[in-house]
């Protein structure tokens, strides 16, 4: 199907003799709308507003703000094609449509060029409330109304160029830890009080509550190379969530050349995930109650 974005998905042609052929980027598909059943939309319709209710007062502003500006509503299943137009208007960014995860290369590389990678199916009903994969409700929900706010647009596509460079210096691990506790699990500190911005909790309705209320996980103010030491869980909730004061922080702490970070963090034993150190900015030590030893990442 051809929608009014093909042609951004479209990076370049190849030449034949009978004609140009579009060629596209690997793992990028598109957005077929006409294939999502009634169930699909009733799918998207039920998360999000069970989502939508939890969230005033959890999520930041940021992200609030971003649902509204990109009409993101419960209605049906959201059109990348009109997303976009709104999207690329205010951060440059646009979603390509892709059928699940890319090469950490390929990932990367359209980050750095401000293209978001968006699974275009969305889960089952059985598979409400988990999920082991991303799907479109976790990816479109979850991430693409931060992606209105320039300063984290802004970080995303740096951090997008730092994993092209990292691909070289085998320092894959640190940015993985990077985008795991900001990008999925960040949480930010308000004047209103605490906040969630990380994709992972806003699409989730156990761990937006868990991320903010539960006394057993630490909060810890972020700090780079202590964050990029820290092992984390893939099978829970996570067992330290860090803290951020504002984007403008996050994007200034991870602009300079990490490649004397990953050089020092070489030396660095890693951290365990319910670990807390002597030099943390605690905000809150977690009673760890419920928290499995062993299966850190
Ligand atoms: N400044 C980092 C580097 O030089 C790039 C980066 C930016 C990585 C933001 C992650 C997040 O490698
Ligand atoms: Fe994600």
């Amino acid at each position: 199907m051809k929608t009014p974005d093909d042609a951004l998905q479209r990076i370049s042609y190849l030449k034949t003799d009978r004609g140009e052929i579009p060629v596209y980027a690997s793992g990028i598909v598109e957005q077929d709308e006409s294939a999502y059943t009634k169930t699909d939309h009733q799918v998207w319709q039920q998360l999000y507003q069970r989502q939508r209710a939890l969230l005033p007062g959890r999520a930041c502003d940021e992200f609030l703000n971003g649902l509204e500006a990109l009409n993101l509503g419960p209605d049906r299943i959201p059109s990348f094609a009109e997303t976009n137009v709104l999207l690329h208007r205010q951060t440059g960014w646009r979603l390509v449509a892709v059928n699940g995860l890319l090469p950490d290369l390929r990932f990367f590389e359209l980050l750095a060029s401000k293209q978001f990678p968006v699974t275009w199916w969305i889960r089952k009903p059985a598979e409400i409330d988990y999920i082991s994969e991303p799907d479109l409700f976790h990816d479109f929900f979850g991430h693409v109304p931060l992606l209105a706010n320039p300063v984290f647009g802004d970080y995303l596509q740096a951090y997008g160029a730092g994993g092209v460079k990292a691909a070289g210096l085998d320092a894959l691990a640190y940015l993985a830890r990077l985008y795991w506790y900001t990008v999925e699990f960040g949480l930010i500190q308000t004047k209103a009080g605490l906040r969630i911005y990380g994709a992972g909790i806003l699409s989730s309705k156990g761990e937006s509550v868990y991320s903010l209320d539960s006394k057993a996980p630490n909060r810890i103010g972020f700090e780079l190379q202590r964050l990029m030491q820290t092992r984390y869980r893939i099978d829970s909730y996570q067992q330290s969530y860090f803290v951020i004061n504002s984007f403008q922080q996050l994007f200034e702490a991870t602009a300079p050349d990490f490649t004397p970070v990953y050089q020092q963090l070489a030396d660095r034993p890693t951290l365990a995930a319910r670990a807390i150190t002597d030099s943390d900015l605690v905000l809150q030590r977690g009673t760890g109650e419920g928290f499995a030893e062993l299966g850190d990442v």
